[in-house]
């Protein structure tokens, strides 16, 4: 019966096709619906049955049958289903930056006879990369870089001889690097590949010898953080083409050949973090390097080698800790485009010298740890020089070449052109030319980069210049893009913020969207060659519809409706009550409190009787204003119910995060003094540090320092592009706890934090975690000790139920929410998520019996994946003791700090190793600097961050 019914809908259209010729495949429509049906989010056009005719966005026709399908960055969610390999005409698939995309790649991936480019970047694919992908013969480009694979590199890639591209980085694939053996394929044969990108994976292995050969044309080989063993082979030496090697981070080992400097085109080379032995490599006469690192290995102490003053194009050379001895060549800062030497911990002595005739594009020479006992000075130069831990500095030297700068801010930011940037509504962004609209925005990773001085503004411009060219070239709809904040990160990629702006209109369409997400993904776009290999990693855009739909608000509401769904809806019910009640009481104290205690207070004068600030500064409106462009919507970084949050550049050149109370949300003058008291008050290297405040023109204003990488949540959830592998999540675990542990027991008073969550965990630019944001803290007074009654504030999913109950917060609610971040740490997943909690989902799941409890479900595969299960477990057992009902089950802050420093030592890390060495250097920081407007000491070195805050309302 059913089946009739199917056969004859489909004969209903097939005599429609045959009555009007014109129209699409019907075979292709069939695949297309059928991927319409299976997928969220398709473009709205989607409907009718003409794909082709209607000019459905994304797709493209010729004769009527589909050849390529570009999604990239709609929001895409569902799995790849083996209909879509009905296209037998497709040549092009691209469904990049679309994370709801998941689930395997069909075997059926291999059926597409015509298919040239296969791009699915920064998705959510998972499983092994299907064999049959090796039956693709026409493949020219392979993109499946920033997913989630798992298992080996098939051999059969081997088999596809037309392939000019492979980027398989940045997944979780293990296993040896495939070569051929006679019977099977393997990636030796891809003599017309030019790129192998297979960063930041898990193969092991030694590196294939016969992988290289001079019939390769190889010029980018990737190798990076991976687990690869054995030594470097010499075949590598063959490969004549090469430009770029990264080989970086590994647990290679033995002499480097004698051959690599056969390498004449390499530009980029970065050998450093393996354990190398031998004698330090001989780079004599590759002239092409810019950027050499060998940072980190074992190298048999050395004179300084001949080559340091001889490679022409050298812009960067990195060798911190390579055993290298005797005095530094004055010639090596002569070299014409030097910008940066690195050298670290070497045994470095004699005089320092840079001559009269030094590079003017060098920008540091960091020499800390070494034996120079003098330093010949160059009258103004601009040289920022690094000696501490040298005899020079010995005795407390007070040159400034003797302490550690501070972190320097200015980083790059596309300026407006000739016009005054406006402050826009309802998101829009001040575009370059100063156009209110909706960008289209994600990140540039460039993996080697041939230059070292991010400050150099017209390399970024050249690279706006390149974008700008590329779009009109293809008449994309875009009126102009604006580049910010590049950082180098921990595994050396450098990292750029790109917001492209449309024109005509002040929002992109579908099609819009898909094609210039696809200019990037496929690399139609090439960037300048100083750049290097890149990719390009593009957010969701949320503004088809003019960005009416989207906001903070119904992201909350989202997550309310999910959980409510999830069948707490009482509970629910209830605690909306009770924040209600409590808003309302609070709104009517705020009213009663309008009598300013400031008031007699002069800041200026900083005369006494007011508040008692330990290093925290009173900025003035005004200075406030400029610091952030008259708090521009481009300097923006989180926006909540309590206000915004901006970033800003002090006059000093200082970045903060400053958070600005709007009308309605301030509290009272009283109140306001009481925060800013207690938070001048704390000072930890794991809390967020205050800078200032103002309290002026009517504004209340925070100003905290500037954390780099944002929070702890933005990198659980992928959205930040920091890998997090469970040796970084137990290191912030523990500098959390630390944090957390330090309000509790070393703060005077004492503080509950109240709001514990993976948002309010930020991450500093060597993934230090503080904790911020103490919008809801409590100090507890003498007489409180134990507890204090008061109202329930906090965030679902994290708050104590016992406090829920009774309304008495005790240290151990922040415990309790302290453990659903650990939770949180394991399995990146958000407390509740789509209904369920995680702590109930994870004791249900648990069994104590087998492996890792058997809840490998639920761990994020960066952690489940060839980890110490025993931590893993033992940091299970800690998260679910932190969630006991009852608060007198839960162990305090400073019993969990000492337990994850007994699983980290259990995982083979030192708690101590890293962070003792990060805190000590800060400190020194610290030290060593007066602040320019107070005699105190800052803590604040390195700027802020604050998270947007959730506020249940
Ligand atoms: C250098 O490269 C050339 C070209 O591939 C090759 O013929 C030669 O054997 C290599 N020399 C060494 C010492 O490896
Ligand atoms: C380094 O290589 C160059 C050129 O191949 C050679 O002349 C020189 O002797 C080598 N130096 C050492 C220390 O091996
Ligand atoms: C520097 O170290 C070298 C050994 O690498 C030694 O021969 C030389 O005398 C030292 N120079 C000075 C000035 O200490
Ligand atoms: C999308 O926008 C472009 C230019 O902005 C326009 O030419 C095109 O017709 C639009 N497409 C749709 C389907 O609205
Ligand atoms: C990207 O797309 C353009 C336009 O279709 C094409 O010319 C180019 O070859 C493609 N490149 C890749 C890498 O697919």
């Amino acid at each position: 019966m059913m089946s009739w019914r199917i056969h004859l809908s489909l004969l209903v259209v097939l005599v429609q096709v045959s009555v009007l010729a014109a129209w699409t495949d019907p075979y292709d429509f069939a695949a297309l619906r059928s991927l319409k049906d299976i997928w969220d989010n398709v473009p709205p056009n989607w409907s009718g049955a003409d794909p082709c005719g209607d000019g459905w966005s994304g797709i493209s026709c010729i004769n009527n049958r589909v050849v390529s399908i570009t999604l990239a960055s709609i929001n895409l969610s569902g799995q790849l289903s083996s209909d879509i390999a009905k296209l037998a005409e497709l040549q092009t698939l691209d469904l990049s930056y679309n994370e709801g995309m998941t689930g395997p790649l069909p075997s059926a991936i291999g059926n597409f006879p015509k298919l040239t480019s296969l791009i699915l970047v920064g998705c959510g694919f998972s499983g092994q990369i299907p064999p049959s992908i090796g039956s693709l013969q026409q493949l020219v480009y392979l993109s499946l870089n920033s997913n989630k694979f798992v298992g080996e590199i098939p051999p059969t890639i081997g088999n596809l001889s037309n392939l000019y591209w492979l980027d398989l980085a940045d997944n979780k694939l293990s296993g040896k690097i495939p070569v051929s053996d006679g019977s099977t394929p393997g990636l030796d044969m891809l003599v017309k590949t030019k790129h192998f990108h297979f960063g930041n994976n898990q193969l092991s292995g030694e590196i294939p010898p016969n992988l290289f050969s001079s019939k390769l044309t190889l010029i980018h080989l990737l190798l990076e953080n991976n687990q690869l063993t054995g030594s470097i082979p010499s075949t590598l030496g063959f490969v004549q083409t090469l430009e770029v090697v990264r080989l970086d981070r590994n647990s290679l080992i033995g002499p480097v050949p004698r051959n690599l400097n056969n390498l004449t085109s390499v530009q980029e080379l970065f050998l450093a973090n393996n354990r190398l032995a031998g004698p330090l490599p001989n780079l004599t006469g590759m002239n092409s390097l810019n950027y050499v690192d060998l940072s980190n290995n074992s190298f048999a102490a050395t004179e300084i080698p001949p080559w340091f003053s001889s490679l022409q194009s050298l812009t960067s050379l990195i060798m911190e800790n390579t055993h290298i001895q005797g005095q530094l060549p004055v010639a090596l800062f002569s070299l014409f485009q030097l910008q940066t030497v690195a050298l670290k911990n070497n045994r470095i002595n004699g005089t320092l010298n840079i001559g009269s005739n030094y590079s003017n594009q060098l920008q540091l020479i960091d020499l800390q740890n070494n034996s120079i006992q003098g330093f010949t000075l160059q009258a103004g130069y601009s040289v920022q020089i690094i000696l501490v831990d040298n005899p020079i500095c010995n005795g407390g030297s007070t040159q400034s070449f003797c302490s550690i700068p501070r972190q320097s801010n200015s980083s790059y930011s596309t300026p407006a052109e000739n016009c005054t940037p406006l402050s826009c509504t309802s998101n829009k962004i001040s575009s370059p030319s100063c156009k209110c609209a909706y960008p289209y925005m994600g990140t540039l990773f460039f993996r080697a980069p041939s230059f070292s001085n991010y400050r150099n503004s017209s390399i970024f411009a050249s690279l706006e210049q390149a974008l700008m060219v590329t779009f009109r070239s293809h008449s994309m709809p875009v009126d102009s893009v604006s580049l910010s904040n590049p950082t180098k990160n921990l595994d050396d990629y450098l990292y750029v913020t790109l917001q492209i702006f449309p024109s005509g209109q002040d929002y992109f369409n579908h099609t819009g969207i898909s094609e210039i997400g696809f200019m990037l993904s496929n690399q139609t776009f090439k960037p300048p060659p100083a750049f290097g290999p890149f990719f390009f990693i593009g957010n969701s855009y949320p503004y088809f519809s003019g960005g009416t739909e989207r906001s903070n608000k119904s992201s909350n509401t989202g997550i309310i409706i999910g959980a409510a769904v999830g069948g707490t809806v009482l509970v629910l019910l209830l605690l909306l009550a009770g924040f209600y009640a409590f808003r309302q009481k609070k709104r009517a104290e705020t009213e009663a409190k309008k009598s300013d205690p400031f008031a007699s207070w002069d800041p200026n004068t900083n005369s006494g009787g007011v508040p008692q600030l330990k290093g925290a500064r009173c900025f003035s409106y005004e200075e406030l204003k400029r610091s952030t462009n008259n708090f521009s919507e481009t300097n923006e970084i989180g926006s909540g119910g309590y206000g915004k949050v901006y970033r800003g550049i002090l006059s000093n050149g200082q970045l903060v995060a400053i958070k600005r109370a709007q009308q309605g949300s301030m509290q009272g003058g009283l109140e306001f003094k009481t925060e800013i008291e207690l938070l001048s008050r704390v000072h930890h290297k794991n809390v967020v540090s205050l800078v200032g405040f103002c309290f002026e023109h009517g504004e209340q204003m925070l100003v905290y320092e500037y954390i780099a990488n944002g929070t702890l949540k933005d990198s659980l959830s992928g959205r930040s592009g920091i890998r997090l592998d469970w040796m970084r999540r137990l290191r912030i675990a523990l500098g959390a706890a630390r944090g957390v542990q330090y309000l509790h027991d070393l703060a005077n008073p004492p503080i509950i934090h109240r709001d514990i969550k993976s948002n309010n965990i930020l991450l500093d630019e060597r993934l230090n975690a503080k904790v911020a944001d103490f919008g809801l803290s409590k100090p507890l007074g003498e007489s409180e000790r134990g507890h204090v009654t008061t109202q329930v504030k906090g965030t679902m999913g994290y708050l104590d139920p016992e406090y829920y109950m009774t309304q008495q917060l005790t240290e151990k609610s922040d415990v309790y929410s302290f453990g659903v971040l650990l939770l949180e740490l394991l399995t990146s997943r958000s407390p509740i998520e789509k209904g369920k909690y995680i702590v109930r989902e994870v004791k249900q799941a648990m069994d104590m019996t087998k492996d890792m409890y058997n809840l490998q479900a639920f761990l994020d595969p960066i952690v489940a994946s060839g980890m110490s299960s025993r931590s893993i477990e033992k940091f299970v057992d800690l998260s679910l003791r932190c969630v006991q009902e009852s608060g007198i089950n839960r162990p305090t802050m400073s019993e969990v700090v000492k337990e994850i420093e007994r699983i980290m030592e259990i995982a083979g890390l030192n708690p101590n190793a890293e962070s003792a060495s990060t805190s000590a250097t800060y400190e020194e920081e610290s030290k060593g600097l007066n602040h320019p407007y107070s005699n105190e000491s800052m803590f604040a070195y390195s700027g802020g961050y604050l998270p947007p805050k959730l506020e249940p309302k």
